[in-house]
């Protein structure tokens, strides 16, 4: 598959195989702590079973987060002003990007996402509720600076980046996707480009393990998944039954951690290389790192972003930034 800049954006070899998805499986399984990067949960079946994740009792961020979007609006609309592109890093939900469309006015809306079917439906459906508003879906991986349609490149730009998405990087992957944001969004001349950001807090042991635990057990299959799409995909028989989900919290790094644990020693291949798991050797699927006021400062600080304003839902479980891009400055 190629994006509109002619880029390939999933590599496959002559079987199909996502290369990409091998060569971190393979990897990931040979190290001491077995992990495997947390975007390979999220193929069709691990999409949707995150949509399912976001409407469990347990798991807060995306009722919070729509909240302070529906309550909001006249705040946004203040401090952002009319007329600026909007651009989404990662494809929109149906619920909270008309929130933010429908407060501000924008002159045009860029959805950025790697899947491109996903990307062009929901263009489609926002299309249909904002029918004067120019929309320019842009497929293309958001980890990496990406050049804008020509019609929008002059605008002055808000990025939007909600769900807390930034919290599954480590602090260093995070830094550089809000550096590459920042290069994303830089107008031709002009207003300063802004950034909506959702960075989820730190709070209560208990209620973060269960947001990662939910009793229906959804969250267990869509951690699952990712052990079912290797079988699937490179050739794995890894028996499922045995592993179990696990989220823990982890304090010394402010991040819920998943794993998939081994309930008893077992032995499997992928693509023709042999793995063993020691009865409660786990493999590291995600990271969902949880913020305070400073240390999300601080991240946005280290990214090239100065905080302008912070909101929080009527719980205090949930935060939206509005940062602005920080002039560059080589002293003190
Ligand atoms: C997409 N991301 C922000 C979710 C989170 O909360 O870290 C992914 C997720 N993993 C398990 N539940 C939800």
């Amino acid at each position: 598959m190629k994006n509109e800049q002619g880029m390939a954006i999933v590599d496959r070899d002559e079987d199909g195989v996502d290369r990409a998805f091998r060569k971190d499986v393979l990897n990931g399984l040979r190290q001491r702590q077995k992990a495997i990067p947390a975007r390979w949960l999220y193929d069709d079946a691990g999409s949707q079973l995150f949509e399912d994740i976001t409407e469990v009792e347990e798991y807060y961020p995306t009722r919070a987060e729509t909240e302070i979007l529906k309550a909001r609006g006249e705040e946004f609309a203040e401090l952002i002003g009319e007329g600026r592109a909007v651009v989404e890093f990662g494809s929109g939900s149906s619920v909270k990007t008309p929130l933010l469309l429908s407060a501000i006015e924008p002159a045009a809306y860029i959805p950025l996402d790697i899947a491109g079917d996903f990307l062009r439906a929901s263009a489609a459906a926002l299309g249909e509720k904002f029918p004067g508003l120019p929309i320019h879906p842009v497929e293309a991986d958001f980890m990496r600076e990406t050049p804008l349609p020509d019609a929008v490149k002059t605008m002055p730009k808000l990025g939007f980046f909600p769900g807390s998405t930034i919290g599954n990087m480590v602090p260093r992957t995070a830094v550089d996707l809000l550096r590459s944001m920042r290069a994303t969004l830089r107008a031709d001349e002009g207003t300063a480009p802004l950034l909506l950001i959702g960075m989820d807090l730190v709070k209560d042991r208990d209620v973060l393990e269960a947001a990662y635990d939910d009793a229906k057990g959804v969250t267990a299959e869509f951690n699952l998944n990712l052990a079912r799409r290797i079988n699937r995909e490179l050739d794995g028989d890894i028996p499922v039954d045995a592993l179990r989900h696990e989220a823990r919290w982890n304090n010394k790094f402010a991040r819920v951690e998943m794993h998939l644990e081994a309930a008893r020693a077992i032995d499997f291949s992928i693509c023709g290389e042999r793995f063993s798991m020691a009865k409660g050797e786990t493999i590291h699927t995600e990271n969902s790192h949880k913020f305070t006021r400073r240390s999300s400062a601080t991240l946005l600080l280290a990214g090239g972003w100065t905080p302008v304003k912070r909101w929080r839902d009527s719980e205090k479980r949930f935060s939206l930034i509005l940062a602005e891009a920080t002039e560059q400055r080589e002293a003190p």
